[in-house]
């Protein structure tokens, strides 16, 4: 007997009688007017309280400019008129993918990035009278990385005795040096400068589901200066932020972060994680984390939470179906989801004006709308983020402005789908939602998966 259960509400009794009986602390309101207030972000200000959360779909063109499906998908974003766009992960250097595919913006297909926002920001304007705010999502892959190939090409600042295995790393395999990390600052400087040019609002150092930055955060085992402390172990992140800051020397530019607060990963090797239960949040850290991000000069800030890539999927993002070889996890999802909500709500309150963006609403399908209005009415975060929501949605915040309701029949069902895509090494997207261009894919990557596992 698990405390797991699949989605099954029609009414808002149904669902709030669920939430009173676990004592999750999630909140659902009819009034929507919240989610059409704009929001200040620095210097800048997004038409509307949505955002639509980086979700990578792992099928740039080689050299990371964007694809087709890259410019079908944002522009189907653009049709639905949320008010902040945070664009996927966007690797700073090529050794640094998460897959051959990863997009990735250098000074050759700048022109690309350029046209598709400006092709963006017109679909917006002459439906809504708007464009969205833009963020890329900056990154390294770290121990997940896989530049080439199916065969991982892991970077880890640190050995750890869980993860290690699972990407085939053994004692031997090597850390990477300070001289390496020290590197990457220009790395991040000179993906920021050229996303400013392009036309992005803003850049986010990626700090999250324990890629290389989110890893170092957790790097109590490293030696030397990125390791150990706290102060070591965020050094390179803030130093990036710095070095950002000073290079582009404008203050209207956004940047932001997109952290995990909590790894859910036993110590010493996991970030906000308690020494005796992992599962416990220790708050502490991620507080000050916050403190210093803002000082350093971020003026927005998108929290999540766990390591998609390890057994506990449901910290990031609540599921009915688990992707592969992932456990039913032994807890209500509206536990997950709450648990998600409350870390925003924290670090919202921690982060005063600097708005927050939650993330984790897709599972809630319908009702995603009402649980959000009513964090945004009590303060518990400045905007709200869809992700899965997003892939199989995505006119949900057009649905909401307009109709005041989202349509059962389109909504993700948080199947794991998109995510087995990814695992399989795929170009992804929502094979149910938009079943004629994703459901052949799905079926074709699983199948070359098979192979793959049969060969071996
Ligand atoms: C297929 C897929 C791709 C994702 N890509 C990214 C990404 O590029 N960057 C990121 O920070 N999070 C990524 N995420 C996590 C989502 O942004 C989000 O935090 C998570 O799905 C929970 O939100 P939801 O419940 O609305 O889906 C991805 C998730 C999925 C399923
Ligand atoms: S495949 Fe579609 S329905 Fe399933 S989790 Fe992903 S977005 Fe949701």
């Amino acid at each position: 007997m698990t405390n797991h259960e699949k989605f099954n509400f029609k009414t808002f009794e149904d669902i709030n009688t669920r939430i009173a009986e676990l004592g999750a602390k999630i909140r659902l309101q009819e009034d929507l007017s919240p989610l059409q207030r704009k929001v200040k972000i620095g210097a800048l200000e997004a038409p509307n309280a949505v955002t639509i959360l980086p979700m990578e779909g792992c099928d740039s063109e080689p050299d990371g400019s964007p694809s087709e499906l890259v410019r079908r998908r944002y522009m189907r974003y653009a049709a639905g008129g949320a008010g902040l766009i945070w664009w996927e992960a966007c690797a700073v250097v090529p050794e640094g993918k998460a897959n051959e595919l990863q997009m990735m913006l250098v000074k050759e297909n700048i022109t690309a990035f350029e046209k598709l926002i400006s092709e963006v920001n017109k679909t917006s304007s002459d439906i809504f009278g708007y464009r969205p705010i833009h963020i890329l999502q900056l990154t390294h892959s770290g121990r997940y990385s896989r530049p080439a190939g199916h065969k991982p090409t892991p970077i880890i600042p640190q050995h750890d005795p869980i993860l290690d295995p699972r990407v085939g790393i053994t004692d031997e395999y090597p850390i990477c040096t300070d001289e390496y990390l020290e590197s990457l600052v220009e790395k991040f400087v000179e993906a920021a400068l050229l996303a400013k040019k392009a036309g992005f609002d803003g850049v986010d150092v990626k700090a999250v589901h324990r890629y290389l930055i989110s890893e170092l955060l957790a790097s109590f085992t490293r030696e030397g200066k990125y390791g150990g402390s706290f102060e070591n172990r965020s050094r390179l992140f803030l130093d990036i932020i710095r070095a950002i800051k000073q290079a582009v020397n404008d203050d209207s530019f956004i940047i932001s972060s997109r952290f995990n607060v909590f790894d859910a990963h036993p110590f010493p090797y996991g970030f906000g994680a308690g020494e005796e239960n992992f599962m416990d949040f220790v708050p502490d850290e991620p507080l000050l984390l916050v403190d210093k991000m803002i000082e350093a000069g971020v003026t927005l800030l998108s929290n999540s939470a766990g390591n998609p890539y390890y057994i506990y999927p449901q910290v990031t993002r609540p599921f009915d179906t688990s992707s592969m070889g992932i456990p039913v996890p032994d807890e209500h999802p509206l536990i997950s989801v709450a648990r998600l909500f409350e870390f925003t709500r924290l670090i919202q309150q921690k982060a005063g004006d600097v708005p927050v963006i939650g993330s984790g609403y897709s599972w809630l399908r319908q009702f995603l709308p009402y649980a959000a209005a009513a964090n945004l009415a009590d303060g518990s975060c400045s905007m709200i983020g869809l992700g899965r929501m997003a892939f199989a949605y995505p006119d949900a915040p057009r649905d909401i402005f307009e109709k005041g309701r989202m349509e059962p029949s389109k909504c993700c069902i948080a199947c794991s789908k998109c995510t087995q895509i990814m695992r399989d090494h795929g170009k992804t997207g929502c094979p149910i939602r938009d079943a004629a261009v994703y459901a052949p894919l799905f079926r074709k990557y699983r199948a070359e998966a098979d192979m793959r596992e049969k060969a071996k």
